[in-house]
């Protein structure tokens, strides 16, 4: 899987192709594969470095620009364009569309509007079959109740996803509050939200990077301010505009919610590509997930992001049963991470991710699979097969129970 996009540019002016370049250059999932100052050498150029985006600055001579989209378009099919301008004239930003491009952006470009226009032309070329890359996902965790286990799997989740070196991953803890994802991690960090959410608007990815605390798994992490006073001063404007940015540079963006489920755990569920809603096998948080569910049934697309997830399954005896669940919450159950205490509280008292500490242990093995499942690559066994492999003496590690 490859997640880097690879641009090219042309632009005969040397102001706007630098400042183009330099925003380029700060995002770690673009790969700047070549400059031109000139239209009548940019198709030789793509034709030779075969990039997945071709960017045409049209201001230094609009008709020749807009002659060479239409011939990018036929000549290099695969290639989108992009094209920009100062100019916001609707003929001409129609005339750029009918040549062939997939998008138009105005300059000075916005950092925002150029990760969205760089992920909406991802999209459509993975849905073309284009590339295997799904672009950057926004993963948010969310509980059925308190204490459910979301921190745990939002946390060692991400640390899987961080396994994989092809992966670059962050952890944003949005439990405000009492957040303690830092805690789960040891991380001293010197930065958090508040940080970031006061300089949003001067905020750009090397600053945002210096923001973030490097885990040695390999996960960023973006913990809730030290101040309780300070909470207020995060606004849903801040946290768009932060997992924009954080789009441009992760391959993950993982968002741990509060279970308050304020405007800002509201935005993060809308802004999310997966939502994983963290349930326990009891009639309180059974009882939850249909409440929530039916809520979130009134936001436009928002139920099929859900990914219902049972913590802790094979508690004790008197767990609701897996089948008795799916009925009662009227879906299937995504994921299944078993009840292990003591290797919970070990990792939780050391603050090491699972991945670090007790790699082989099921319950690894089932928060590597989830983050597996989450880019598609892994199915968990079907609840039959787990009933089997539960009977004595086949390795159970699970009592689905009633
Ligand atoms: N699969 C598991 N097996 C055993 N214990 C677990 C498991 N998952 C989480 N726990 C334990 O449950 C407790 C609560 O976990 P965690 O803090 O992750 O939940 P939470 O939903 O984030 O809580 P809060 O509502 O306070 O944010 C912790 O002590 C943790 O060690
Ligand atoms: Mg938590």
């Amino acid at each position: 899987m490859s997640n880097v996009i690879r641009l090219a540019i042309v632009d005969p002016q040397d102001g706007t192709r630098e400042d183009l370049k330099s925003m380029l250059l700060g995002m770690d999932r673009v790969w700047l594969e070549a400059e031109c100052s000139r239209y009548e050498f940019f198709s030789d150029v793509v034709a030779q470095t075969e990039p997945d985006i071709g960017i045409v600055s049209i201001d230094a001579d609009p008709e020749k620009a807009l002659a060479l989209v239409e011939q990018l378009n036929e000549t290099a099919p695969k290639c989108s364009v992009l094209v920009t301008s100062t100019s916001t004239d609707g003929d001409l930003i129609l005339r750029a569309m009918r040549a062939g491009a997939k998008e138009f952006l105005t300059q000075p470009v916005n950092l925002d509007d150029m990760v969205q226009a760089l992920e909406r032309i991802n999209d459509r070329r993975s849905n073309r079959g284009d590339v295997k890359s799904r672009g950057s996902s926004v993963i948010a965790v969310a509980g059925a109740t308190g204490g459910v286990g979301s921190t745990s799997i939002a946390v060692n989740v991400g640390c899987a996803l961080a396994d994989d070196e092809r992966n670059s991953v962050v952890l944003v803890d949005l439990d405000l509050c009492l957040g303690d994802a830092d805690v789960c991690l040891d991380a001293i960090p010197d930065f958090t939200l508040l940080d970031v959410a006061q300089n949003a608007s001067r905020m750009d990815i090397t600053l945002l990077k210096r923001s973030l605390t490097k885990h040695s798994s390999g996960l960023y992490l973006l913990p809730r301010p030290v101040q309780l006073d300070d909470v207020d001063e995060i606004t849903p404007d801040d946290l768009h505009r932060l997992v924009g940015l954080l789009k441009a540079t992760f391959t993950h963006i993982i968002l741990d919610l509060s279970k308050s489920y304020g405007p800002l755990d509201r935005l993060a569920l809308e802004l999310a590509d997966h939502v994983l809603l963290i349930t326990q096998l009891d009639l309180p948080c059974l009882r939850n997930v249909v409440r929530l569910m039916m809520s979130f049934n009134e936001k436009d697309g928002l139920t099929d992001k859900i990914k219902v997830v049972v913590n802790r399954a094979g508690l004790d005896q008197n767990q609701i049963g897996l089948k008795k669940a799916q009925e009662t919450i009227g879906r299937e159950i995504f994921w299944k991470v078993p009840n292990d205490y003591r290797t919970m509280v070990e990792v939780r008292n050391n603050g090491v991710p699972l991945i670090e500490q007790a790699r082989k242990q099921p319950i690894t093995q089932q928060i590597m699979g989830l983050a597996a499942a989450l880019d598609g690559d892994a199915e968990q066994d079907s609840e039959e097969d787990e009933e089997a492999a539960a009977k004595p003496g086949i390795g159970r590690w699970f009592n689905f129970g009633k």
